[in-house]
C-alpha cells in the first residue's frame, strides 16, 4: 500500500519567474494549505499525480505576445481543477482562452483602487473599494469571446479581475498581486481561493512539510553514504542540520568551525546543543590560529571576507577529508537565497546578488548537494525549528555574519581587542534580552571602533577604546531603521560596559537607518 501524501491540500505554483512567486507559496501555506512552486514545463501528468486541490500561475517578467516567453500545457486549464492566475499568469491563460493581450494604453505599478463589479467567490467578504498592487505594463482585453467577464476594475484596467464564465471552467485572473502586503485584502482572496473555490481542509500544518522533506532527505541518499552538514549556529544551518538527523540519524555529521571570530559562549552553546542536547555527531575544528594569522595587520573589510572565505574552504575541505564515504553536502539555503541569485524554476528572475550559500563550495569539494529548506521564508524555519525541538536560544537567534567579528572589530584585529568586543558584546545582549527586546529587534550587537576617546576614571586620565551599540529593525534585512531602545536601558548598557570593560571608556549608540548606512560597519 502506499504511504498517503503527508500534504493532503496542495496547491502548486506554476513559476514563471516572478520576484513573487515564493510568497504566494507562502501565502497559501500561511492559510493553511501546502504549497510548492513548480516549473512551467510540468507536463499535465505530473501535475495530476500531486492530486492538486488547485493550481495557481505565477506572475513573471515576461510579455505573453513575445516569442520567447515563458508558457505552459493548455490542458492545464482543462483538468477541471480551479485554476488562479496572478499578472503575467492571468494574461497566459487568458490568452489561451481566446482573449488578447496587448501593451496596456498607461503602465500601473503600485497602488491602485479597486472597485469590485461582482462580489463572492474570490471576492467573498473583501470591501467593494478596495486598495491593491499593480505592477504590470501588458492588459487583457475581448473578454467575453474567450468566455471570461470581468468581476472587478481600476480607474485604468477594466479587468482587473476575471472569472470565467463556464461552470466547467474553474478559472480566475487577478492582475493585481494578491501575495503582498501592500494589497490589504490579499490574503482574504488567496484564502477564499483556498477555501471557496478548491475546497481545502485548512489541516496543513509545518509539521507536515518535515515529513514529507524526510521522506525526500531519505530518498535522495538511498544509494548511502555519509552527509555533510555545514554548521554554523544559525538558526538555518541548525534547523537543516536538525532535521536531517531526524531524517536520516547518524549518518549525518556536523562540521562546526571555530575561526576565532565567534561571540563569546558560542562554540559551548553549538556543542550543548546538538551533541549534548540532539545526540549528533559533531566535529569541532578549533581553526583559530589560522584565521587569526590570516588576519593579522589587516585592516580593509573586504579583504578581511577574502581571506575569512579562502580559510574557511581550506578548513572545511580539510575536515571533510577526514571522514569516509561523505557524499552530499547538507546546506541551510532558504528561499530569499535562491531567488535573489536567480535560481527560480523559470530561471529568468532578475538576478538581484550572489548570495555565498549558492553555488561554489559544493562544487569544489564534488558532493552532490542537499537543501531541505530552500522553500521556506526565515520565519517558517524557524517554525520548522519549532516542530523539530531546537531550544529557543537557536530558533530566535539573530543573524550573525559568516566573517564574524571580524567585521565588527574595526580596524587591526588582535586577540586583545576581540577579548574587548566579546565582553562588550555580551553585556548588550545580557540587558536586551532582560529588557525582553531580543524578540522585538532584528539585530543587536557591539562595534569596536578602531578610535581611542580620552576619558576620567577616578582620578586619572583615560585613554581607551570606544564601542558602539548597533540595533535594528528590519523585516528582509535588505533595509533597516534603528531600533528605539530606551534610554534607560541604554544607560544600563552603557555604565556596565565602562565598569565592567577594561579598556573601554565611552559607548556610543548608532542611529543610523539603511540606506545610506548598512547594518554592520564594515
Ligand atoms: P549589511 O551590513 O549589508 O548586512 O546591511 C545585512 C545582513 O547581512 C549580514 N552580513 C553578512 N553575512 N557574510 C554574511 O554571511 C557577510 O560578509 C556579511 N556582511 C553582512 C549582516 O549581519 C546583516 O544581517
Amino acid at each position: 500500500m502506499q504511504t498517503p501524501s503527508p500534504h493532503q491540500d496542495v496547491i502548486p505554483i506554476l513559476d514563471f519567474g516572478s520576484q513573487t512567486a515564493q510568497l504566494i507559496a507562502r501565502r497559501v501555506r500561511e492559510s493553511g494549505a501546502y504549497s510548492v512552486l513548480v516549473s512551467p514545463s510540468v507536463s499535465v501528468d505530473e501535475l495530476r499525480d500531486m492530486r492538486p486541490k488547485g493550481i495557481i500561475l505565477s506572475g513573471g517578467p515576461a510579455s505573453v505576445y513575445l516569442d520567447d516567453a515563458p508558457r505552459c500545457d493548455p490542458a492545464i486549464l482543462d483538468l477541471g481543477i480551479p485554476v488562479l492566475g496572478i499578472c503575467y499568469g492571468m494574461q497566459l491563460a487568458c490568452q489561451v482562452m481566446g482573449a488578447n493581450i496587448e501593451q496596456a494604453g498607461r503602465r500601473e505599478f503600485g497602488r491602485a483602487a479597486l472597485d469590485i463589479k461582482t462580489a463572492g467567490g474570490l471576492l467573498t467578504g473583501i470591501p467593494d473599494h478596495t486598495t491593491v498592487w499593480m505592477s504590470h505594463g501588458d492588459q487583457v482585453s475581448d473578454l467575453a469571446a474567450a468566455g471570461l467577464e470581468p468581476i472587478a476594475v481600476t480607474p485604468s484596467c477594466p479587468n482587473a479581475a476575471v472569472r470565467s464564465t463556464d461552470p466547467d471552467r474553474r478559472f480566475y485572473g487577478v492582475q493585481f498581486h494578491p501575495e503582498v502586503t501592500h494589497t490589504p485584502h490579499g490574503i482574504d482572496l488567496i484564502r477564499n481561493f483556498v477555501y471557496e473555490i478548491c475546497g481545502c481542509s485548512g489541516d496543513w500544518r509545518m509539521a507536515n512539510f518535515a515529513e514529507s522533506e524526510r521522506e525526500r532527505i531519505r530518498e535522495q541518499v538511498a544509494a548511502g553514504g555519509r552527509v555533510l552538514c555545514g554548521l554554523s549556529g544559525g538558526v538555518d544551518s541548525s534547523v537543516a542540520a536538525a532535521l536531517l538527523h531526524s531524517a536520516i540519524g547518524d549518518r549525518v555529521t556536523c562540521v562546526f568551525v571555530d575561526n576565532g571570530l565567534l561571540r563569546k559562549n558560542e562554540r559551548d552553546l553549538v556543542e550543548t546543543t546538538f551533541r549534548d542536547h540532539l545526540s549528533m555527531d559533531i566535529r569541532v575544528v578549533d581553526a583559530s590560529d589560522a584565521f587569526l594569522s590570516d588576519l593579522e595587520g589587516i585592516v580593509d573589510p573586504q579583504e578581511k571576507r577574502r581571506r575569512i572565505g579562502h580559510r574557511f574552504i581550506d578548513v572545511f575541505k580539510e575536515a571533510s577529508n577526514d571522514l569516509d564515504d561523505v557524499r552530499y553536502l547538507a546546506q541551510g539555503t532558504l528561499y530569499p537565497d535562491v531567488i535573489e541569485s536567480g535560481h527560480g524554476h523559470a530561471g529568468n528572475a532578475a538576478n538581484i546578488k550572489l548570495h555565498h550559500n549558492v553555488g561554489g563550495l559544493p562544487e569544489e569539494l564534488g558532493f552532490e548537494l542537499i537543501e531541505p529548506l530552500r522553500e521556506l521564508f526565515k520565519d517558517e524555519v524557524r517554525k520548522l525549528g519549532e516542530v523539530l525541538g531546537l531550544p529557543d536560544q537557536i530558533i530566535w537567534r539573530h543573524p550573525f555574519p559568516g566573517p564574524g567579528l571580524a567585521v565588527r572589530v574595526l580596524g587591526d584585529i588582535t586577540p586583545e581587542r576581540l577579548r574587548i568586543l566579546r565582553d562588550c558584546d555580551e553585556i548588550v545582549l545580557e540587558e536586551i534580552v532582560a529588557a525582553e527586546l531580543y524578540r522585538r529587534t532584528s539585530q543587536v550587537f557591539a562595534v569596536l571602533l578602531p578610535v581611542n576617546s580620552v576619558g576620567v576614571m577616578g582620578d586619572g586620565r583615560t585613554y581607551e577604546s570606544v564601542v558602539a551599540v548597533r540595533a535594528v529593525e528590519t523585516q528582509d534585512f535588505m533595509t533597516a531603521d534603528w531600533a528605539r531602545i530606551p534610554f534607560d536601558v541604554l544607560a544600563t548598557i552603557s555604565n556596565r560596559i565602562i565598569n565592567e570593560v577594561r579598556g573601554v571608556n565611552r559607548v556610543v549608540y548608532d542611529i543610523s537607518s539603511k540606506p545610506p548606512a548598512t547594518i554592520e560597519w564594515e
